[in-house]
């Protein structure tokens, strides 16, 4: 597994979305971006807010659960905590929505726009702990980011 680079994804990032007013191509194309650049995984997406929870926007790899309430799994943890959650075995996490049964371990990541909440980057992989602390902190910069640009647009997918 190669070390993602994030320092260079982030200009990537600015490249592709700088210019983009467009919400949901921007969106579209921030998942597309961070799906191939980061080795080992096998799912990675964006869960909107959507009132009292979480629906599935855009995502690369298998169909999955499209309603996530905010007490429910990884991802509600992450929207309802307001913090990141990086678990090693999703298997010992209470209450994980198994979605892909080959994901093994997961980070996930609140996403803030102008201090309001409006949804979650999940990413999913097979191998137990992929994530480290490193990919944490490199994947909330790529998510700061996401939501500056976002701030600029009036609207959210
Ligand atoms: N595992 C997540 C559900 C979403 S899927 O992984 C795509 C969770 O427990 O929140």
């Amino acid at each position: 597994m190669n070390q993602t680079d994030y320092k260079l994804l982030d200009s990537q990032l600015h490249a592709l979305l700088d210019d983009e007013s467009d919400a949901l191509a921007a969106t579209s194309n921030f998942v597309g971006l961070l799906y191939n650049a980061i080795d080992d995984i096998n799912w990675l997406g964006i869960y909107v807010l959507r009132g009292d929870e979480l629906v599935l926007g855009p995502f690369q790899g298998k169909p999955a659960c499209v309603h996530i309430g905010l007490d429910e799994g990884v991802c509600g943890a992450a929207a309802s905590t307001l913090q990141t959650q990086r678990v090693a075995d999703v298997h010992a996490f209470p209450g994980h929505i198994t979605c892909d049964a080959d994901s093994r371990s997961e980070l996930v990541i609140p996403l803030i726009v102008n201090g309001q909440l409006i949804g979650v980057l999940d990413i999913d992989s097979p191998e137990p702990a992929r994530f480290s602390e490193t990919d944490q902190a490199g994947v909330e910069r790529l998510c700061r980011t996401f939501c500056a640009l976002q701030e600029q647009r009036k609207n959210f997918i």
